[in-house]
């Protein structure tokens, strides 16, 4: 019998292709170059399954185009690259790799949280600039991290990550804001107290955004929600960009209408708003919330699992739609 024929769209590490070519004929694009949309079409021509890697859109078209295609495995959690109701009604599996990643990007939410508040790259910048010259009094003075409140918007396994982070590490008073409210023994685990977003808004020193990007979540954060925020808080973005309206964010950073902002991901990335390049008050950091290697090698692990699994007939092991 034939082996599946599998994309794996952009490169990945060695031994992960090197497992695939075990199971599969596998195509790499381990050039790694950024194909168009036509482009990854072309390629998909003739294969029953894709490794991806969260940015590239499953949608219609490309379900159209490509009618031999049966799963398209994430190496990521999040999926807002699958339009999920297209795949299910083309009988598509869509899969992600949950778990594998959340302690490694609840470390770099608290990092960026402690970056941001603390000024630590705009200091660093300012003494390699061979701008330090003296002591002052308030050089660099920041925000407070430990004792104070940490709101999380989207408490999800990465949000109840961090929260233990904050209450358990920096005796920080944790809030939450999420759909469904946690069960009473996680809310014990996470020490933290549900509230409904406007509270959470008005209430945080600091406000860390962890939720799925969704339509319902396009622009959560805008100019009105940044107007309830304090002004001496920092808001943390280690979701997905579109959540936060990244103008207005500029807008209120220029106007210190919030203290400071930190960004890993942004809308349209990997292009920045040009807004938030000009002002200080904001760390930028490009997609790196989860990239240390143990874990970027698990993720790739996890989404050459679920190919083998789905063609061995057990089923895909992280299924996102069934
Ligand atoms: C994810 O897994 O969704 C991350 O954003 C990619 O690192």
């Amino acid at each position: 019998m034939s082996k599946p024929h599998i994309l794996v769209a952009r490169k990945i590490f060695p031994e992960v292709i090197e497992r695939l070519t075990q199971h599969f004929e596998v195509y790499a694009n381990q050039d790694d170059n950024l194909w168009t949309q036509a482009e990854l079409i072309e390629r998909l021509q003739g294969k029953d399954g894709a490794l991806l890697t969260g940015t590239q859109p499953v949608n219609a078209e490309l379900l159209a185009a490509c009618p031999q295609l049966r799963i398209a495995a994430n190496m990521t959690v999040g999926y807002n690259n699958f339009d999920i109701a297209a795949m299910t009604a083309a009988g598509v599996q869509g899969t992600n790799t949950p778990d594998v990643l959340t302690e490694t990007t609840a470390d770099f939410g608290f990092a960026l949280l402690m970056a941001t508040a603390r000024r630590i790259t705009e200091s660093e910048h300012y003494l390699r600039a061979g701008q330090w010259t003296r002591w002052s009094y308030d050089m660099f003075a920041g925000c407070e991290v430990h004792g104070s409140t940490l709101g999380i918007l989207g408490m999800g396994r990465i949000g109840q990550g961090i929260a233990k982070r904050g209450a358990h590490g920096f005796g920080m008073n944790v809030i939450y804001h999420n759909r469904s409210r946690l069960s009473p023994a996680l809310e014990a685990e996470c020490k933290a107290r549900y509230v409904g977003k406007d509270e959470l808004l008005a209430q945080a020193d600091h406000l860390v955004l962890v939720l799925p990007y969704t339509p319902e979540s396009h622009h959560a954060i805008g100019a009105a929600e940044i107007a309830r925020m304090k002004p001496t808080a920092t808001l943390i973005n280690i979701a997905r960009g579109g959540i936060v309206d990244d103008a207005a964010l500029a807008q209120a950073l220029k106007e210190r209408r919030i203290a400071a902002a930190g960004l890993d991901v942004f809308e349209g990335e990997p292009a920045v708003h040009p807004a938030l390049l000009e002002v200080p008050n904001v760390v930028l950091t490009p997609h790196i919330a989860s990239a240390t290697v143990p874990t970027r090698l698990a993720m790739a692990q996890l989404a050459a699992d679920n190919l083998v699994a789905f063609f061995d007939g057990r089923g895909a092991l992280t299924p996102v739609n069934t």
